[in-house]
């Protein structure tokens, strides 16, 4: 619900709010990010810039999932050593998040030994106090992209069901994390919501996987085939199972395990942002892994769906994936996060094609809001002496409302709207004839509000905007330059 005070906001005066925490998904440093990543990335960025424009003291955290077999195996495909190899990667990814202007807050790396490591350790230590932990002798079919084991029921051809790879039958000595006892409450907790999944769809799918029961699963690899990771408290010839330690970075990266002042300030969540593909990590092994810490779970999953291409999840492994730098270079990065928002789905999957980009990007952004921007600019200029009086309050409520539901699709839908009447009202009003400092400061004003209201989803160009406003300039060149195929 939207609170009261949000229904007449003042943009430029803010009450301070409560605290706002949101995570992504920690990335594996494989290889550089694509399209499919940037999409779970501007997705947060918009959620975090949201709650900091209404107040909230937010703190949005990130970071990359290093203790896995696959990031050994590209370090030495490309011959470097593993520390070499994560540097440039996640410089990469700092790259590519400060061109796109995500404002992550914290970035945590899960080979980081002082910042990561005491959680992981601690939560393992504390699952087993709760009983929770015990060895024992593990056959399963492995993927080594998934970094998980799979049931036969659920392989097809004896190949990983995502990734179309030949799965390894591995046999080992592992410890179990005693999952199954959690089946019951987890399921009450979605039930009721205390740990709300959105959409519906998704909590459905993990209510039916939890009705069919949880089986334990195992939480360490054997040091000899899986050198590199966390090793084990007490037993250094096993480390912890990469997601064991993945999912805990959630928490280690504010402070759990070496600053429990600051941890108790953010946890839990308030919205935990995964793709559909890791749903069962995040909706059942890791709300198991609190419960048996003793700790909250957090309030709320938001589960996205794909970005595909040719009608596949878009994947390095697939082979189909598109630069984000493609896009950057060509279009900028504020029409990279417009199609985020507003082209595809949050909830469903959705195909991409460079063609789409381009069509959006004339069609939207080149025809529809530069183009408004600079009529409406180029009037000022020319008739008002100075930039009219901007109202201190906007009403946003009906706007804010979709944010609330994270429908950022529709909260564009929104503003693309008002463009559209914007543009109907200067056709009728014709003010470049009737040349009317009412008319045209009335026009002004919208821009501005549209301008107030881009925030969250194209930060620069709404501050671009704003700023022209204040200066009463046209701008000097297209905001969106036409870009012919
Ligand atoms: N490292 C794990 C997550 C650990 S979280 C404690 C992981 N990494 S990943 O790099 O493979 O993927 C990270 C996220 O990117 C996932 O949420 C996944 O759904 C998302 N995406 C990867 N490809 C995607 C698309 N083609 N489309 C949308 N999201 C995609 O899983």
């Amino acid at each position: 619900m939207i609170s009261k005070y949000l229904l007449s906001i003042n943009l430029l005066n803010m009450s301070k709010g409560k605290s706002f925490y949101l995570t992504s998904t920690i990335f594996y440093p494989n290889a550089q990010l694509h399209m499919g990543h940037v999409y779970t990335m501007t997705i947060c960025d918009i959620i975090a810039r949201y709650q900091k424009l209404i107040g909230n003291e937010t703190l949005f955290l990130t970071g990359s999932d290093e203790n896995t077999a696959k990031i050994v195996k590209a370090a030495k495909e490309k011959g470097q050593e593993v520390p070499e190899f994560l540097n440039e990667i996640t410089a990469g990814f700092k790259k590519l998040y400060s061109d796109l202007n995500i404002s992550y807050d914290e970035f945590i790396q899960t080979t980081d030994q002082e910042r990561h490591w005491p959680g992981a350790i601690k939560i393992w230590n504390s699952l087993g106090e709760s009983g929770d932990i015990y060895k024992s002798k593990y056959t399963g079919l492995y993927c080594p992209q998934c970094e998980a084991f799979y049931t036969e029921k659920e392989v097809i051809d004896e190949k990983c069901p995502l990734h179309l790879i030949p799965l390894e039958k591995l046999e080992e000595e592992n410890y179990f994390f005693r999952l199954s006892k959690y089946t019951g409450k987890i399921k009450n907790r979605i039930e009721s919501n205390e740990l709300e999944i959105i959409p519906n769809t998704r909590r459905n799918e993990i209510l039916a996987q939890l009705e069919r029961g949880l089986e334990d699963i195992s939480f360490s690899r054997p040091v000899h085939t899986a050198s590199h990771g966390i090793p084990v408290p007490n037993d250094p010839g096993q480390v912890m199972y990469v997601w064991c330690d993945a999912l805990t970075s959630y928490i280690s990266g504010i402070g759990y395990g070496t600053d429990e002042e600051r941890f108790k300030k953010y946890w839990p969540a308030d919205v935990q942002v995964i793709g559909k593909d890791i749903l069962r990590f995040h909706a059942a092994i890791w709300p198991a892994m609190l419960l048996s810490a003793g700790l909250p779970l957090p309030k709320k999953l938001l589960v996205h769906g794909f970005i595909t291409s040719g009608g596949h999840k878009m994947s390095k492994s697939i082979g189909n994936v598109i630069d984000p730098y493609e896009l950057i270079n060509e279009y900028g990065a504020e029409a990279v996060r417009y199609y985020v928002a507003r082209k595809l789905s949050l909830f469903e999957d959705g195909d991409m094609t460079v063609e789409s980009f381009q069509d959006a990007y004339n069609g939207d952004l080149a025809n529809g809001l530069g183009n408004l921007a600079s009529r409406i600019l180029t009037l000022s200029e020319k008739y008002l002496k100075t930039c009219p009086e901007i109202p201190k309050k906007s009403d946003f409520a009906e706007y804010f409302k979709f944010y609330e539901s994270f429908d950022v699709r529709q909260a564009a839908d929104y503003i693309w709207k008002k463009i559209a009447e914007l543009d109907v009202l200067i056709q009728e009003k014709k003010p470049w004839e009737s040349k009317d400092t009412q008319v045209i400061s009335d026009l002004v004003i919208r821009l501005y509000t549209i301008a107030r209201m881009l925030n969250p989803i194209m930060p620069e160009t709404s501050n671009k905007i704003k700023g022209l406003i204040k200066a009463n300039k046209k701008p000097s060149k297209p905001l969106f330059l036409r870009k012919d195929a």
